[in-house]
């Protein structure tokens, strides 16, 4: 479990997949408009929210994600026209797997922001981190060969 070495107090590790196109450069406006966003969302951009293949999402809680967003652009704006659509689709079918497997359904969530929403995007990211927080750590898809001891 990561620990903060000060405080003693759980610190998760946070995957956002954003979009290229939007979400991405919702979270660059966050910044440069100095709205703030936990530092424990590690994001990972992607060219489009259909990218994420649902196996990424898997790999990441096996390597000790306790939470996994993925942002894209708004229904009807994707830069490839129904990436959005696709991605959606198959999150809804990989998170009901999920929650078959016991992995809690508010450790994943799929949001749209857009390139002007900096605020909606630090506001996310400030709802989702609190949420993981509140859930813990996540040690069901955790792969324990990596474990050290
Ligand atoms: Fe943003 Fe497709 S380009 S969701």
């Amino acid at each position: 479990m990561p620990v903060n070495e000060k405080t003693g107090e759980f610190t998760p590790k946070i995957v956002a997949f954003c979009c290229n196109w939007c979400s991405y450069a919702g979270a660059d406006l966050a910044g440069s408009s100095r709205l703030a966003y936990p530092a424990e969302v590690k994001i990972i951009r992607v060219p489009c929210s259909c990218r994420v293949n649902p196996m990424f999402i898997l790999r990441a809680f096996e390597k000790g994600a306790d939470g996994v967003i993925i942002c894209g652009c708004h229904p009807g704006d994707c830069h490839y026209s129904t990436g959005n659509y696709y991605a959606r689709r198959r999150m809804t079918l990989l998170f009901s797997m999920l929650d078959y497997l016991g992995v809690e359904s508010g450790r994943t969530r799929v949001e749209w922001v857009s390139a002007a929403e900096g605020v909606k995007f630090s506001t996310t990211m400030n709802e989702f981190a609190a949420k993981i927080h509140e859930l813990g750590p996540n040690v069901r898809l955790e792969d324990l060969r990596c474990k050290n001891n």
